[in-house]
């Protein structure tokens, strides 16, 4: 029996965003939490690196929001830059507060800013200003968020719950278009449940399964894109996906990234014959902002036939390698490289959706009552190519602020009345779920082959042809087979494909991430390029 259930907040996603507006929301509100699988499952668990801010006195504001305009291409929306960075020292301020165990500089002194924990350098910044707990920064966060929320009685941290769509006015006949909550499959008992909420945070997280090889977790399948389009919403510069120059290459190794603080501590990038090549492609050279050196990379390894280049760090005392890149040390280890004496075999795989929902500072979407937050969101920051670390510290900038914005609106909103429940009698169990595992594959390979680092005209309507006649099949089973989670995902993963490729076919430039043979040159203006469902369009 499908079930019925209310909360005053409920949050689609357990990931850095959506614990922080939790937790920093008032314990008088009953807020539900969910998470598609278990909770460590989603992609702040694994994130490597850091949260950028401006935290010592050598640092400056003017030039975290100057290194994210020039990271951004053109098209980073300054003020929400700006918002950003200006929030940076308290949002790190309240993750130290929450117990965060980020690593001390044994060496502070008030000679280089004074401040008391470790600040490392990643691509595009000018100045050292990530803070990270070793190299291990996303887990040591989520533990620590993790912990607080378990002490709340009135957060439901429910896991093995995936949404399926979100309930608004418009989607029941209602007058308005209010979102109202959202309705959600128990994987436990196979049933759809209906969540009503005064208020709906779209948490889930980024797209970056869309392709064959990526750095995310398996539940990187732009849920909360998805469900917001089809709810109303308009999406911006879907064409940017990130990605990460260096994961690591073994046959064994699924999704192992290489943590880009290894090049801000010294690391070298070399082709198989041990020779250097970033110098020739940016001045910066292993420093350089993600896109360059993926392309970079890409470039080389298609005109030498190879599978991988290298990183090196081997260079630098086994001590200090050891202490700085535990995870990255064990993890090569177990498969046989000892990257105090070896280079890193490593590729580019896809890492971060820089577009997403549109939202202002509030987290607002077009959708009165709903939200959206961290990687599922656009609020402006990333622009044409996101700079490293700064995707963790927009999760907690933007947590808070929508949770501000969520108190300040509690006396307005009324808990929905009664909802439908999810109607399953026109479905059946399916008996073809080959087919689901089939789309899968053949989306994730043409997304890559298709819509990947170099793209054409050419390759871009290939994708177009085939996202088409995959939405249509997966159209079809939706309608007549009962909904299980790889089926909720295909369908939110075909469907943010086809936003990101019609993204791209409209740049008619290269600017950024989004790099194409046909246009290879800038036009004058930088603009988002913004997609309009047909629902609000009318
Ligand atoms: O390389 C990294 O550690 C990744 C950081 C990021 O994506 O922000």
């Amino acid at each position: 029996m499908s079930q019925q259930f209310q909360h005053d907040v409920l949050v689609i996603g357990s990931g850095a965003a959506g614990l922080s507006l939790a937790l920093t929301l008032p314990a008088h509100l009953r807020i539900a939490v969910l998470s598609k699988g278990d909770l460590a499952n989603g992609s702040t668990f694994w994130a490597q690196g850091g949260v950028a801010a401006v935290l010592d006195d050598t640092d400056t504001v003017q030039s975290h929001v100057e290194d994210t305009l020039n990271a951004g291409g053109g098209l980073c929306h300054e003020d929400a830059v700006r918002f950003t960075v200006e929030h940076s020292r308290e949002a790190i301020q309240w993750l130290i507060d929450q117990g965060v165990p980020f690593t001390r500089d044994e060496h502070a002194s008030d000679d280089d800013g004074g401040f008391e924990f470790h600040l490392t350098r990643e691509g595009g910044h000018s100045h050292r200003r990530i803070i990270h707990a070793a190299d291990a920064t996303g887990a040591a966060i989520f533990t620590t968020l993790l912990a607080q929320a378990r002490q709340r009685p009135n957060i439901e941290l429910l896991e093995q719950r995936v949404a399926v769509d979100l309930i608004t006015e418009r989607r029941l006949g209602l007058e308005g278009d209010r979102c109202l909550g959202a309705y959600v499959l128990d994987r436990n008992t196979g049933e759809v449940d209906t969540f009503g909420a005064r208020f709906t945070v779209l948490a889930t997280g980024g797209a970056a399964k869309v392709y064959l090889y990526t750095s995310n977790p398996d539940g990187a399948c732009g849920d909360g894109i998805a469900m917001a389009w089809r709810a109303g919403c308009r999406v911006a510069n879907l064409e940017f996906n990130q990605f990460h120059p260096t994961c690591l290459y073994h046959p064994q190794a699924k999704s192992f990234l290489i943590t880009e603080a290894l090049r801000g501590e010294g690391a070298l990038l070399k082709l198989p014959n041990g020779e250097r090549f970033m110098p020739r492609f940016d001045p910066r050279a292993e420093l350089a902002p993600r896109d360059i050196v993926a392309r970079a990379i890409d470039h080389e390894m298609k005109r030498l036939g190879v599978d991988c280049v290298y990183l090196d760090i081997s260079h630098k005392p086994a001590e200090f390698v050891k202490s700085h890149f535990p995870t990255v040390y064990e993890r090569c280890l177990t498969f046989g490289i000892d990257i105090t004496q070896q280079a890193i075999p490593v590729v580019p795989a896809a890492h971060y959706t820089c577009g997403g929902v549109m939202v202002d500072d509030q987290g607002h979407t077009d959708v009165p009552g709903l939200y959206a937050i961290g990687e599922t969101s656009f609020t402006g920051l990333h622009g044409a190519n996101r700079m490293a670390s700064n995707s963790l510290l927009e999760c907690f900038v933007y947590g808070r602020s929508a949770s501000a914005d969520i108190v300040a609106k509690l006396a307005a909103v009324d808990m929905p009345h009664a909802l439908p429940c999810w109607d399953a009698s026109q479905v059946t169990d399916s008996d073809e779920d080959v087919i689901i595992a089939h789309n899968w594959d053949e989306l994730r390979r043409f997304m890559w082959d298709y819509v990947g680092i170099v793209r054409t005209n050419k390759r871009l309507q290939r994708a177009e042809h085939r996202v088409r006649l995959l939405l249509d099949e997966i159209d079809e089973f939706y309608s007549n087979y009962k909904v299980s989670r790889d089926l909720i995902e295909l369908r939110n993963l075909a469907q943010v494909a086809e936003l990101m490729i019609r993204s791209a076919m409209q740049r008619k430039e290269s600017r950024g991430l989004h790099y194409t043979l046909d246009y290879p040159g800038l036009l004058d203006e930088a603009r988002d390029t913004i997609l309009q469902p047909p629902t609000y369009a009318d």
